[in-house]
């Protein structure tokens, strides 16, 4: 079996980790494109180093642009690369642009699609993911779902006979790593936080950095914590903080680089509160039993919420009164699975066909 991943941001690498382990395993022949989405080491070269990924066959190289041309570009590049490689299944994750893309240039071209986290909506149609994920899954011929949420989803679209609940590849990749981690104290000293008393915040998504009004309402907020906090600052949030006069540093707030994966799960293991609008991140915090703060207005990880330990909170006072709530009750579910989703992905592929879930 030919297996052909298509992967661009960072997000993407983390769940290609896992996969291509498992493909290697298995003695799967696995073809891994970059497409160029993200560019900077530290959101790309460095999750391949550091989680032991293979360097990707094809570079794309598209690099930044408006949706339309960024999406456009790795449609009209993949065409080739598809064609030249012509996979059993052409396997594209999440719900960026790449995503999308991969997804469009393979059902042109009548090559099999699967879709690693299918299902995932948060029925805001505003949001570039969104339109992503819908698209992406009804162009797919195997439905790769993360949870049983997801799969109820897909069903109501009438993707049920298509879809196959695996569990979630981001939980095989947090549970190895962090069962790997050894000086989790030098990450502290990195970032210069106390031990237990800080917060890792990561503000990123379209709709709260791109919008002024949000954007400062979120960056005041999190000065105005009671406990320190440390913003891992992606280029995006950079850019339109200058862009808009905003100083990030100041108050409770310090501002470091996006971090590697080890360090970030270092990090997050060891801080009282984790506050963001990633979404892999929701699940992580809830993974390493850290409280999460969620910028948004819904989640696609409704479990964390439902379970309590992710809070939704609108920019403004209400993000700084959620980061400063006691801790919730214990709990040991395990609504992401157990860390072997990569196995049943492959098993899923190698089987070829769809079991209505
Ligand atoms: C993308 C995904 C988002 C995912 C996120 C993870 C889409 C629509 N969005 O958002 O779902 O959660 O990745 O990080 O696909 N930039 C750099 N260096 C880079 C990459 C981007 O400086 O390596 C800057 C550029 O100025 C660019 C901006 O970040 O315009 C946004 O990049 P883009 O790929 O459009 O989306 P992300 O915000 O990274």
């Amino acid at each position: 079996m030919r297996v052909l991943s298509v992967v661009g941001a960072r997000p993407q690498f983390v769940k290609l980790a896992p996969i291509a382990r498992e493909c290697a395993a298995r003695d799967v022949e696995h073809v891994i494109v970059h497409t160029g989405q993200h560019y900077d080491p530290m959101l790309s070269d460095v999750f391949f180093s550091d989680l032991g990924i293979p360097d990707p066959d094809v570079h794309l190289g598209v690099g930044s642009g408006g949706h339309g041309a960024q999406t456009g570009a790795i449609l009209a590049a993949l065409d080739e690369v598809l064609l030249e490689h012509r996979p059993d299944w052409v396997l594209v994750y999440g719900d960026t642009n790449s995503t999308l893309a991969g997804a469009l240039s393979a059902v042109k071209l009548h090559l099999p699609i699967a879709h690693l986290e299918a299902g995932l909506r948060s029925f805001n149609r505003r949001m570039p993911e969104e339109h992503n994920r819908v698209l992406t899954d009804h162009a797919a011929d195997l439905l790769l779902a993360p949870t049983a949420v997801a799969r109820d989803h897909l069903a109501a679209e009438g993707l049920a006979m298509r879809t196959v609940v695996v569990g979630d590849v981001m939980m095989d990749v947090l549970l190895r790593v962090r069962d790997e981690l050894t000086d989790t104290g030098a990450v502290l000293d990195m970032l210069g936080m106390p031990p237990a008393g800080f917060s890792v915040a990561t503000i990123h998504r379209a709709e709260n950095t791109d919008d002024p009004a949000r954007l400062r309402a979120t960056v005041e907020a999190l000065q105005q914590v009671d406990h320190p906090v440390v913003l891992l600052a992606h280029p995006r949030l950079r850019v339109r903080a200058t862009e808009q006069g905003l100083d990030l540093d100041g108050g409770a707030l310090t501002t470091r680089d996006p971090l590697p994966y080890p360090q970030l799960v270092g990090a997050v293991s060891q801080a009282r509160g984790v506050i963001t609008d990633s979404g892999g991140l929701q699940k992580e915090a809830f993974a390493l039993r850290t409280p999460c703060t969620t910028v948004r207005t819904e989640t696609e990880w409704v479990e964390t919420v439902q379970l309590g330990w992710n809070v939704l909170a609108e920019p403004g006072p209400a993000v700084r009164e959620a980061a400063s709530r006691p801790g919730p009750a214990p709990t040991e579910a395990a609504p992401y699975g157990d860390g072997h989703a990569a196995a049943a992905v492959l098993d899923a592929l190698e089987r070829g066909r769809t079991t209505g879930g």
